[in-house]
């Protein structure tokens, strides 16, 4: 039996999340909202653990720099070290990986045509950690292990929705095709609107947010053709982020001609620091255990 994808996860990962959780401050009247709307998503978690996660997320110039700037990244590691900009290291569990899975789906998505930079040693910041702890709160180790697919939304160029939608469905080809019946759940993070700098720092578009998600579960074709432009203008200079959860979205079946995906769970919540927090899970059809 090979792998296969039961469900693709999509949640911002805004850092101020991460230091709530770190500081025990959950039940504050700030923070109780936000973390209520990941209650039934934990509970969902624990009755569908996954055996690995792709999760797709952006370095903050943690990892990587002006040095380097890889615009497609898989982590191949067996462990990764968890830090930070900001807040510092997280206090959470070190990260594992899966090499095995890692090296597949990197060389079968090279295959593809995708030309995927292979980190053998990479930090992991906010982008990856707070997704973590949204779903699994504050284990003694992480449930699973997980691949990091770390893409560039940070320094221009950044890839265009196409590019991400295609990488998504050439990870699913890659892991359909991995020799071993594991559970796989595919993650995009980062987003919603938001904006950090500039005059318009502090942009918050609730009316955007919510189309990009009907679209996002609806049509992803066409949300794929939305321009740069339209991300900077609407969902302001780092609701670019976005991008990488048409990485997860293509990566379910229905853009391989299976039945449509069903929403598990769907949620928006304004404001966590300067974000709009979006999140989703959409499960496979056929993906109960
Ligand atoms: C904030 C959000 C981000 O996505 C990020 O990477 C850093 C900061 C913020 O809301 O402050
Ligand atoms: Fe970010």
């Amino acid at each position: 039996m090979s792998a296969r994808i039961t469900a693709a996860v999509f949640t911002s990962h805004v850092p101020a999340i991460g230091a709530a959780l770190d500081q025990g401050k959950t039940d504050e009247p700030y923070w109780q909202p936000l973390f209520a709307g990941y209650e039934p998503s934990k509970e969902w978690m624990r009755d569908n653990t996954p055996d690995a996660i792709v999760l797709v997320f952006n370095d903050h110039a943690t990892a990587f720099s002006l040095d380097m700037i890889p615009t497609f990244a898989i982590g191949t590691a067996s462990s990764y070290a968890v830090a930070d900009e900001g807040w510092g290291p997280r206090p959470v569990p070190e990260v594992r990986g899966h090499p095995d899975l890692a090296a597949h789906i990197a060389h079968s998505v090279i295959q593809q045509d995708f030309d995927l930079t292979i980190v053998n040693r990479m930090a992991v910041d906010h982008g990856l950690t707070v997704p973590l702890s949204l779903m699994f709160g504050q284990p003694d180790a992480w449930p699973c292990p997980i691949i990091p697919v770390a893409v560039n939304v940070v320094q221009y160029p950044v890839p265009s929705g196409q590019r991400c939608l295609d990488l998504g469905k050439a990870i699913r080809n890659a892991i359909e095709s991995y020799d071993d019946s594991l559970d796989v759940q595919v993650w995009g993070t980062g987003g919603m609107s938001h904006q950090l700098q500039g005059p318009r720092a502090g942009l918050i578009n609730a009316d955007f947010d919510a189309a990009f998600l009907d679209t996002l579960i609806a049509d992803p074709a066409r949300l794929a053709a939305m321009p740069h432009v339209e991300y900077l203008r609407e969902a302001g200079s780092e609701g670019i982020e976005l991008v990488m959860w048409l990485i997860a979205r293509g990566a379910m079946g229905d853009l391989a001609g299976r039945p449509a995906p069903s929403v598990e769970h769907r949620f928006y919540h304004v404001p966590a620091s300067n974000t709009a927090v979006g999140h989703l899970i959409l499960t496979e059809p056929d993906s109960e255990t």
